[in-house]
């Protein structure tokens, strides 16, 4: 089967910083508290899903030296979309010049690596080049009157070209995308309403899904953990990715945050960890990189790429 191979990266945050500082000035909470239990020092606000997701797709296609017009399809992860309809992605079409087909997916946080599943999937089957962008405009459905959940949340994007990889063991090596629908309660967000979650069993039920869904991509790739070079996991919460961590028995260091500085970016987060992970040089070619991601549904899903063309 032939393997998909990520050829271009691109990313963009909101313009606006918010700090674990200005949010105390204005409500009843401290740097201290959002840092031991987040992680995240600060947030990015500003944009919109199309602003954000037409940038990094730019930056994408720049780094994978292709004009807007040789894509085949254009994949947009959002549950944060600027209008019910049309999808952001017929947007980003228009905005990039292309003239394939473009849909939206809504799996909320594990959205992007849905998105780089079924990229995979449309490549074995002949597509030649595939645009995935993850973007959430989250702070626009925050209550940042509510201590529990502002601390919580940015905007941002991230982007992904994919192409058959020039080399059969470069690529996607296994896939998983999951759904547990009864849990469906525990985060949620009505229309004209705010996000609203149950913080404690999201972390709890967040923790067993990412586990189980890495551990079925190793699994179904023939490759134990401790042969993972890099995890970019979700960035909800730096503890959930200790917790997952530690049960995976893969070290932390090998995992990818960008959290610290952008808070939950949803849809973006992978591909904005996985740009920082780039970055300073925590992925090399032949490596193979676990993605996992899970969110409101409760949505999973994990993907096992080896790092390079
Ligand atoms: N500042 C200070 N105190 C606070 C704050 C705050 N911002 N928020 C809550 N508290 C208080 C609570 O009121 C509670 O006080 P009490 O003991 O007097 O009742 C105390 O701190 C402890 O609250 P908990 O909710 O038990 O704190 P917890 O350690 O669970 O941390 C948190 C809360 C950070 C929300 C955590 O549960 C979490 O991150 N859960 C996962 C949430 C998540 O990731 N959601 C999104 C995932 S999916 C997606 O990305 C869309």
């Amino acid at each position: 089967m032939t393997r998909a191979a990520i050829t271009g990266l691109g990313t963009a945050t909101g313009h606006r910083v918010v700090t674990n500082h200005d949010l105390a000035a204005v409500l009843d909470t401290s740097d201290e508290w959002i840092v031991e239990r987040t992680g995240i020092h600060e947030r990015r606000v500003g944009g919109s899903c199309l602003e954000l997701g037409g940038q990094a797709a730019k930056i994408a296609l720049k780094q994978a030296e292709i004009d807007a017009t040789d894509l085949d399809l254009i994949i947009c992860s959002t549950c944060t979309p600027d209008q019910v309809f049309p999808a952001v992605s017929n947007r980003i079409q228009n905005e990039l010049g292309a003239s394939c087909g473009a849909f939206d997916l809504n799996a909320a946080c594990s959205g992007f690596t849905y998105g780089v599943t079924i990229a995979q999937a449309q490549i074995a089957a002949g597509m030649e080049r595939v645009l995935v962008i993850g973007v959430d405009t989250l702070s626009r459905f925050t209550d940042w009157d509510d201590r529990t959940t502002a601390i919580l949340f940015g905007d941002g994007a991230g982007a992904v070209v994919l192409g058959p990889s020039r080399r059969p063991d470069r690529g996607i090596l296994s896939t998983y995308m999951g759904s547990e629908g009864r849990f469906a309660d525990l985060l949620t967000c009505d229309f004209g309403d705010y996000i609203k979650m149950d913080g404690k069993e999201v972390f709890r039920q967040a923790v067993r899904v990412m586990v189980a869904a890495s551990q079925r991509v190793l699994a179904d790739a023939g490759l134990e953990a401790a042969e993972v070079a890099a995890v970019i996991p979700h960035q909800a919460n730096m503890r959930i990715i200790e917790s997952a961590m530690k049960r995976l028995g893969i070290p932390l260091e090998k995992a990818a945050t960008v959290l610290e500085t952008t808070g939950n970016t949803s849809s973006a987060s992978i591909p904005l960890a996985m740009d920082a992970a780039v970055s300073k040089g925590a992925v090399s070619d032949g490596d193979a990189v676990l993605l996992v991601g899970f969110g409101a549904g409760m949505s999973v899903a994990a993907a096992l790429l080896r790092w390079g063309q």
